[in-house]
């Protein structure tokens, strides 16, 4: 597989607005929204303050590395937690929408972090989840890349599919990331 990091680092904030946009629509007004890691939003990344930092009040997060929690407090983000997103430390029926932008394939479990998406949000609620999958090959050991078949398979348990996608199909490197909105049955 080709890896044209020029042009990647052209084209990744178009995943973080199209996320950005994602989470803004989700979250609507006075909506609480569980966005999970804060990876985005503590990297000096092209959009500054990630997705968290571009949405009024309502964002909740959860991050599993104590330092980067440490740091998104420094830099003043309110309700955010260390944690793990296979165990999260939330209510039942607590969240409007969970949006994930790339954590869920940073473990092996992914049919435990689908269910306690599913635990945490009301009926009704929506889930945004980018991953990779395994079907366009994978290069990268920080990820996990599931067959998007199973875990397509996996969500559909819990939630009524939206929209399923595969981001700038153009870009070989990018191919393999994909996206999923459903909506809490
Ligand atoms: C490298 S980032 C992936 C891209 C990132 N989601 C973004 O928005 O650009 C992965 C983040 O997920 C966090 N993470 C990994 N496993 C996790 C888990 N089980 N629960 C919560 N956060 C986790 C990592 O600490 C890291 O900050």
């Amino acid at each position: 597989m080709s890896y044209d990091t020029a042009r990647l680092s052209r084209e990744y904030p178009r995943i973080l607005r199209d996320a950005l946009a994602l989470a803004k629509t989700l979250a609507g007004e006075g909506k609480k929204v569980l966005k999970t890691d804060l990876f985005n939003e503590t990297q000096n990344l092209p959009i500054k303050g990630g997705i968290i930092g571009n949405i009024e009040g309502g964002i909740y997060a959860i991050e599993i590395n104590r330092n980067v929690v440490n740091k998104a407090i420094r830099m003043g983000f309110k309700n955010v937690r260390q944690g793990d997103i296979r165990s999260l430390p939330y209510s039942d029926n607590e969240f409007h929408a969970v949006v994930d932008l790339s954590t869920i394939d940073h473990v092996a479990e992914f049919e435990m972090v689908l269910s306690e998406y599913n635990r945490v949000l009301k009926v009704g609620g929506a889930v945004g989840i980018i991953y990779w999958s395994r079907d366009e090959g994978g290069h990268n050991k920080d990820f996990f890349y599931f067959p998007r078949e199973d875990f397509v398979a996996e969500a559909n348990k819990y939630f009524e599919l939206q929209r399923e996608w595969i981001l700038y199909e153009e870009i070989s490197l990018l191919r393999a990331l994909r996206g999923y909105t459903g909506v809490k049955k």
